[in-house]
């Protein structure tokens, strides 16, 4: 091939290369013209300096492609990246795919920890993506003031921006979810199977979420969409049904339908079926994984269990109505068990992704600058676990840190004085902070602490016979909220 032949291909490369970089085209009619169509009539040009049509096609493609690939990944490396100067490991540097593969093996969380100890604070986990583990990041990023949510989070579900409105609604001490049955109780398994589905869809959007443009490819594939078909039809089948049978509670689906009459445009079926199923995924497994923690830590913390059990007896003894919200609202060791297994681990374990949006001319976030069209996310795992924030024994589930005393005991049995103890509130954000925060906090918060008096004021709870402890934490993994593999059967004898 001669030097006019390699220079067409090299030029065409680079301006798609620049294309891309300059205006991320998504979807799947750009990636066909500039990566599929486009090498066509170079091939066609050329076809005198090659063998056969076929050998002008492969040659062009290849070289086409490897050169895109090639100005990308130097580009990414090069100083002249705007984000150069922020360390990261290479791979994570060159693409999002090493950390789509974090993913698969449920331990993304782990990893991103291992990278703030090894980089520090700020590290650049993408091409385009910063992860912080700093107090003075988190109003910048997740605050009144902060940033939109990211692309990872915003790909798959559509929710309403005026339905802010409806978190300060669900404060509301008798705020029940759906109104819906679906029989999980009653029927003592999971009949419809969402749960299974739930935990499949999970992984795949924690996959996807990382390469936001390659679901429009993906969704080709056929069967590929199942889980999330599945879910949307499930989303549907729920509010058709809550709308048929009505609700005497002001519900979830209460606000969300607008049955107040609020909304100066009605929310069409589809938008609500869209926000009752961020409601069910945000809303389900992330209340029953932290009641699942809770109940781990205290079996594995004899102390503790006992701690807690003496003050549900003391508030609600033997014959009494456990189910009093305020006053389960105003017990220290019960709010103290609660979160600290919402610190050591957060049900939505990693970040929460947001981003400078492109044409603010980018974002001071404490001392960083960062420009334009870059994600950042606060990571939550290392924040909680950061002894800057939470000292002594940041690693240990230790309730005690939550109460306020003059001088506290240590697991171990040692005194130790206040003035030695860290604990700083505004770097705990399980919920997030800001206008982006959970809908549901005040929900899941009653809803466990409901639990806990209700099974403690009952019954004891055991390790169940050959059951190891351990397997729930193996099996914790990080798919944007947690999923837990490993089972924590426990015996329940009542007292
Ligand atoms: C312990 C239990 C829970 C935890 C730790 C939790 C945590 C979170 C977090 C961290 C977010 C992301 C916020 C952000 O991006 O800044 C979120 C979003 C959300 N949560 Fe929760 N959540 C829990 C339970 C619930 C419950 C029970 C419901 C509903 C009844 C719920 C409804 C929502 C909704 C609708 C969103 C999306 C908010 C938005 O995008 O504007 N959550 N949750």
């Amino acid at each position: 091939m001669d030097v006019d032949s390699l220079l067409l291909i090299g030029g065409s490369s680079f301006a798609t290369y620049l294309i891309y970089k300059r205006f991320e085209p998504a979807g799947i009619l750009p990636a066909s013209i500039l990566l599929l169509v486009l090498p066509v009539p170079i091939a066609l040009y050329l076809r005198s300096n090659f063998a056969s049509i076929f050998t002008a096609l492969s040659t062009v493609y290849a070289l086409y492609w490897s050169l895109i690939l090639t100005f990308t990944i130097s580009y990414r490396l090069s100083p002249f990246h705007p984000l150069a100067s922020i360390p990261g490991p290479i791979p994570c540097k060159i693409s999002k795919f090493w950390l789509s593969g974090k993913v698969t093996t449920g331990k993304l969380h782990l990893y991103i920890q291992s990278l703030h100890q090894q980089y520090g604070p700020v590290v650049r986990i993408g091409p385009n993506e910063l992860s912080f583990c700093e107090a003075d990041a988190i109003t910048p990023i997740l605050g009144s003031r902060g940033l939109p949510k990211g692309p990872c989070l915003i790909f798959w579900v559509t929710w309403r921006k005026d339905i802010y409105y409806i978190r300060s609604m669900i404060d509301e001490d008798r705020f029940i979810s759906f109104s819906v049955d679906l029989g999980y109780l009653r029927e003592g398994k999971d009949q419809s199977g969402l749960f299974k589905v739930l935990h499949q869809a999970v992984m795949d959007v924690a996959i996807i979420s990382h390469f936001p443009w390659s679901y429009d490819f993906l969704r080709l594939i056929p069967g590929s969409e199942k889980p999330l078909k599945f879910l949307q039809n499930l989303g549907a089948d729920m509010v058709h049904q809550r709308i048929r049978s009505g609700s005497t509670r002001r519900d979830f689906f209460h606000f969300l339908i607008d049955e107040d009459g609020l909304e100066s445009v009605k929310p069409t079926l589809g938008n609500v079926t869209s926000d009752g199923l961020l409601a069910i995924i945000a809303g389900s497994d992330t209340a029953a994984t932290a009641l699942s923690h809770t109940f781990y830590f205290l079996l594995q913390n004899p102390r503790c269990y006992e701690l807690l059990q003496k003050e549900v007896d003391e508030n609600f003894p033997r014959g009494e109505d456990p189910m009093d919200f305020s006053k389960q609202a105003e017990m220290p060791y019960l709010n103290a068990c609660i979160n600290e297994s919402l610190r050591l681990f957060p049900p939505v374990i990693s970040g929460l992704q947001r981003r400078v949006e492109l044409g603010t001319g980018g974002k001071m976030i404490n001392t960083t600058y960062v420009p334009e069209g870059t994600q950042v996310s606060v990571h939550q795992y290392s924040l909680h676990r950061d002894p800057r924030y939470f000292s002594p024994l940041p690693d240990v589930y230790w309730p005690d840190r939550w109460l306020t005393q003059e001088t506290y005991t240590l697991p171990t049995g040692d005194p130790i004085p206040a003035n030695q103890i860290i604990l700083d509130k505004n770097s705990f954000i399980p919920f997030s902070i800001g206008p982006q925060n959970c809908a549901g906090k005040a929900v899941a918060l009653l809803e466990m602490r409901a639990v806990l008096c209700a099974l403690l004021q009952r019954f004891e709870l055991k390790r169940a016979e050959g059951v190891r402890l351990e397997d729930w934490v193996d099996g914790i993994e990080d798919c944007y909220v947690t999923r837990c593999s490993g089972s924590l059967t426990v015996s329940l004898q009542p007292r």
